[in-house]
């Protein structure tokens, strides 16, 4: 029998398991449609706050010798209720809406404008390492974190994810304070505080100094947070940094995701590269005589 690509994220049935990452090409419904046409099992939107946001000044992002990216783009949004009109008319593709705030009144208020619009899941940005007041500043305060995935998963029946990172406190913790609070699913991990200096200028090349790292150096890094969480508790991952290829896919369900999101490889070539990976994944798939993807998942953890 044909292998299958459907996965479950908890609640979450997706027909492939391969989604785009929060920030990429995520503001159109066009290139939803084309992402998804194209072999993406969902697609994740650009993390929206309540009112627009204009990001910071450029520089904003670099290549890195080596491989890998780094940015500060500073969540640059149309805001939720704008987007939320776009995305209104969908009904085809699996869209996960990514929402960044300070307190748990943001996410609600933000959860409101989505009442007439599919949503798939909604995924909180717990981790963007450049940004103040958000992200990973409010990842790293549990106390937050709790507050606000309590008021989320009241607010709404559809399925939340936190999408954690690496900060100043233990990203575990994090992950232990979002499950007692209810949350359905977890990310990770999202880019690594980073910063590049111009040796001749001898000033950082950022605008905001310091930003993300993206791209395949966060693999390997990636690819721990996403054995250590499945190690330690019993909730669906979605695995996230550095994915490329199909054996990096697999990597990840051996090491504990249900579903992966590519961010820095679309930059590559994102015509094919969705196509590319679930191709791979089923060739995998068929030689190691593998009906469905939660059969991989976590195998790696065997003793
Ligand atoms: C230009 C850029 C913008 C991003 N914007 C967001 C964002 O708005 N929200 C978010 O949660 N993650 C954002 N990310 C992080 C990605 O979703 C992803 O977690 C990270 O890049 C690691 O995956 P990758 O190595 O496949 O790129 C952004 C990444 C990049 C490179």
């Amino acid at each position: 029998m044909e292998p299958s690509l459907e996965t479950s994220i908890g609640q979450i049935q997706l027909d492939r398991p391969v989604m785009l990452a929060s920030g990429i090409l995520g503001i159109s419904l066009d290139v939803f449609k084309r992402l998804y046409l194209s072999g993406a099992g969902a697609v994740v939107t650009k993390s929206l706050s309540i009112e627009p946001w204009e990001g910071y000044p450029n520089p904003t992002i670099l290549s890195v010798k080596g491989g890998g990216w780094i940015n500060a783009v500073g969540l640059s949004n149309p805001g939720a209720p704008n987007f939320a009109k776009m995305i209104e008319p969908n009904k085809d593709v699996p869209i996960i809406v990514s929402l960044v705030g300070s307190i748990p009144e943001d996410f609600e208020m933000m959860i409101k404008q989505f009442e007439h619009c599919q949503v798939t899941a909604y995924e909180l940005n717990l981790s963007c390492p450049h940004v103040a007041k958000v992200g990973l500043e409010v990842g790293d305060d549990p106390e937050l974190v709790k507050k606000i995935v309590t008021a989320v998963k009241n607010s709404t029946n559809v399925p939340v994810i936190a999408k954690v990172g690496l900060g100043t406190s233990n990203y575990l913790n994090t992950v232990g304070t979002a499950i007692d609070s209810g949350i359905d699913a977890i990310t990770a991990i999202n880019t690594v505080r980073a910063m590049a200096i111009d040796a001749e200028i001898q000033r950082p090349i950022l605008s905001n100094r310091y930003g993300g790292l993206s791209g395949t150096p966060i693999k390997p890094i990636a690819l721990r947070c996403v054995y250590e969480i499945s190690s330690k508790y019993d909730i669906p991952i979605i695995g996230c940094g550095g994915i490329s290829t199909w054996e990096d896919a697999i990597e990840f369900f051996l090491a504990g995701a249900s579903a992966i999101q590519l961010g820095s490889a679309i930059g590559d070539n994102w015509i094919t590269v969705f196509h590319e990976i679930n191709k791979g994944i089923l060739q995998y798939m068929k030689r190691k005589d593998y009906s469905n993807i939660q059969e991989m998942v976590g195998l790696a953890k065997r003793s």
